[in-house]
């Protein structure tokens, strides 16, 4: 799949160093899928889908390549391929889903929300930072749950510093929902630290649970072997991963929502 270039259409700030831009593209995708995006002579990295239709992507300038695109502006462009992977699939029965993310990770989730919404889940979502600073789409999931969408919406912040929010981390406000039983499944995505604790807590509850892992990625069609993890080449197998407990002897989500 060759990189196709992509305009830029919109751009929105969503916080001091991230932001979300809107491509004058549309793919077929399920959530948690990814695209490349390439800027010529530079580099190539991956970004989850925020949206397929329009493409939209939610990028945090972090290093050389995030930084050089947020001094894109409207009407340039980016090259695109993909979309690369195995998004989130349905767990059959759920209709009380937890949908967890830490950082840049919320980026896949509103989308996952949108879905589980219009299919009547109650869906709690839980958006973790270090700070208030560092929150993201807190205003996009407020506005995602409405009047229209037959399911409902509670959102859940955790601040590391307690700036807004719960004080603490995702995990301390997953965890008594998962005791008092209001979650039947849990979905992720986020630094690996929050996704292994975020996974074995799910576990110990005998909960499905899909996490979304991050890897470098180069060839995102499964020839380098740069994203393995855990016996699995993520950009073929993931980057979505069922725990093991989840679906018994599978362990990838074969199928899209
Ligand atoms: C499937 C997938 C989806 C992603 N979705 C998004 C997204 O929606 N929005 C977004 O902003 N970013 C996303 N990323 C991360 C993004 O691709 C990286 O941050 C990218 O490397 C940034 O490039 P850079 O040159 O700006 O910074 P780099 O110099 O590549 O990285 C900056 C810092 O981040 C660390 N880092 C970079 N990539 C990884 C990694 N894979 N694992 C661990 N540490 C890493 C580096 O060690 C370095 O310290 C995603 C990554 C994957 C694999
Ligand atoms: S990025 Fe090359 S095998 Fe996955």
């Amino acid at each position: 799949m060759l990189p196709t270039p992509c305009r830029i259409v919109a751009i929105e700030v969503d916080n001091y160093r991230t932001k979300t831009f809107i491509f004058d593209a549309r793919l077929e995708a399920a959530p948690g899928q990814f695209v490349m995006a390439w800027l010529p002579r530079f580099d190539e990295k991956p970004f989850s889908l925020v949206n397929a239709d329009p493409v939209t992507l939610m990028i945090t300038a972090v290093g050389p390549f995030t930084r050089l695109v947020h001094e894109l502006q409207v009407g340039d462009r980016l090259w695109l391929r993909g979309a690369f992977g195995h998004g989130f699939c349905a767990f059959p029965e759920q209709r009380r889903p937890a949908l967890v993310g830490g950082g840049y990770g919320v980026a896949p989730l509103l989308w996952l929300a949108r879905q589980q919404l219009a299919e009547g889940a109650q869906v709690t979502v839980i958006v973790g930072a270090r700070t208030q600073a560092d929150l993201l789409y807190i205003d996009r999931f407020e506005r995602v749950s409405d009047s229209t969408s037959p399911g409902a919406l509670t959102i859940r912040v955790t601040t590391e510093d307690g700036s807004r929010g719960q004080p603490g981390r995702v995990l301390d406000a997953l965890t008594p929902l998962i005791e008092r039983g209001e979650v039947d499944g849990v979905y992720a995505c986020g630094p690996h630290g929050m996704l292994q604790a975020v996974e074995a807590v799910a576990q110990r509850a005998s909960l499905p649970c899909q996490c979304s892992w991050e890897a470098y990625m180069r060839c995102a069609i499964g020839i380098c072997g740069a994203c393995e993890h855990a016996g699995k080449v993520l950009c073929l197998d993931g980057p979505v991963l069922a725990a093991q407990r989840s679906f018994g002897a599978s362990s990838h989500c074969a199928s899209p929502l």
